[in-house]
């Protein structure tokens, strides 16, 4: 027999979604429960991107999650386009008015939220297995695991969050689920290196050998990323041919990469996905679970955060107030940010890489696209509006 228990939102998945989802509701007075297959150490450990729009790191900061992102975060008031053997600045400030966006590792994110929760008091059930979802079309769904230590639980919920990633369980309770996808015909091969930034700002390169981007988590840290072929085994890139191509994708007359240890190495797949509708009965999908953009531009990350402040206010409506407007247009509110982000991100993604078998017209139009958005202010608004974050949301208190 099951131990049972009750909460209003079970929340799959203890990613920024869910953790964020869990922080806003306990803003509001409502409670929350999390299940996350993984440990607590796999969560705060896995590398993913690191960039914030400003309106991100405004909701963090309204609620309370600011303090080691505004010490420890860099921000950065625009971009590198590199293309042809020449760097231009693209200048947000400028172009938009002062926007700009912060350098702050996901993995820093998920551990502040982390720690918050617990210091609320709040549940994160942590290395839980067999978890499942039921009756998502009644008023009470129930989220059920098996805890740690291998004990069986029910939790009675009022509504269920599935903020459980691109492979989670939730996605497929939703019936007659519309799916729109793009594969690219490549891959980042990612690097962390204990080497100081060699840039001021984030340098986006297109080379006719494949893109490379220079990021950076600290002043002593560098992220760089290299485009590699699809499931390029990573035993082809030993740290000096890294270096080497890296070298080459950036090479500047009188500037050069700085080298140092390369502390991880991983290869990550290139796709825009998205699912809709984002709802069904009781149950809402949020950030990875109901899309996935490509990295370029560093989206998924603000897009998972935009979902659960849209959430969070639908369901304080919902569970407080009685009033289930907000929830009936939360598919439709966050899917038009989606669209908008994957638009973007394909956008670059399409403007930087070299695709394999890819032509001279094509590079030519690449060409010409890099060439407008340095040259036209209109053309580097838009890029600098939808990079720094288009319609930037506020978490209502
Ligand atoms: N049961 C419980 N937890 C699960 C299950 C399951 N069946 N399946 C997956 N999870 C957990 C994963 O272990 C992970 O911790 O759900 C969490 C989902 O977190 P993320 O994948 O980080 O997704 P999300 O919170 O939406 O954040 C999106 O992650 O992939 C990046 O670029 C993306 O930055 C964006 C962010
Ligand atoms: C990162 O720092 O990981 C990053 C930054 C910008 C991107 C993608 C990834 O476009």
């Amino acid at each position: 027999m099951a131990v049972t228990s009750r909460t209003q939102v079970g929340i799959v998945g203890a990613g920024p979604a869910g953790l964020l989802l869990s922080h806003l509701l306990g803003l509001y007075g409502i409670e929350s429960i999390i299940v996350e297959n993984r440990s607590r150490a796999y969560c705060e450990a896995r590398q993913r991107a690191g960039l914030l729009e400003a309106g991100t790191v405004e909701v963090l900061r309204s609620v309370g999650l600011g303090k080691r992102m505004d010490a420890e975060g860099m921000e950065h008031g625009g971009i590198y386009l590199q293309f042809e053997g020449e760097r231009h600045h693209l200048d947000f400030r400028s172009l938009t008015n002062g926007r700009w966006v912060t350098i702050y590792a996901q993995t820093e994110i998920v551990k502040d939220i982390i720690a918050a929760r617990l210091a609320a008091g709040a549940q994160i059930e942590f290395s839980a297995s067999e978890v499942a979802v039921s009756g998502v079309t009644s008023d009470r769904p129930v989220l059920s695991y098996l805890d740690e230590s291998g004990v069986a639980r029910e939790v009675s919920c009022d509504v269920i969050a599935g903020c459980d990633g691109f492979h989670g369980i939730c996605r497929p309770l939703i019936p007659n689920l519309s799916v729109y996808e793009r594969t690219y015909p490549y891959s980042w091969l990612g690097i962390l290196a204990d080497a100081a930034p060699s840039t001021d700002e984030l340098i986006y390169s297109r080379h006719h050998d494949g893109f490379a981007l220079y990021s950076m988590r600290s002043p002593e840290v560098s992220r760089l990323y290299l485009q590699v072929p699809p499931d390029e085994p990573i035993g082809n890139w030993p740290d000096d041919r890294i270096w080497a191509e890296l070298q080459k994708r950036f090479a500047l007359d009188g500037w050069s990469v700085g080298e140092g240890a390369i502390t991880d190495k991983s290869v990550t797949a290139m796709r825009s996905f998205v699912a809709g509708p984002m709802r069904h009965g009781r149950l809402f999908l949020a950030g990875d679970a109901a899309h996935i953009v490509p990295p370029t531009g560093a989206k998924g990350l603000n897009l998972a955060l935009s979902d659960v402040v849209v959430l969070a206010a639908a369901l304080r409506a919902a569970l407080v107030s009685q009033s289930w407007e907000l929830a009936d247009a939360y598919s439709d509110t966050c899917l038009d940010r989606v669209w908008r982000a994957t638009h973007f991100s394909w956008w670059m993604t399409s403007m930087l890489h070299v695709a394999p078998g890819a032509d001279a017209f094509e590079s030519q139009l690449q060409l010409s696209q890099l060439r407008y958005v340095t040259s036209s202010r209109a053309a580097a608004l838009s890029l600098a509006e939808n990079y720094s974050g288009y319609k930037p949301l506020r978490f209502e208190h």
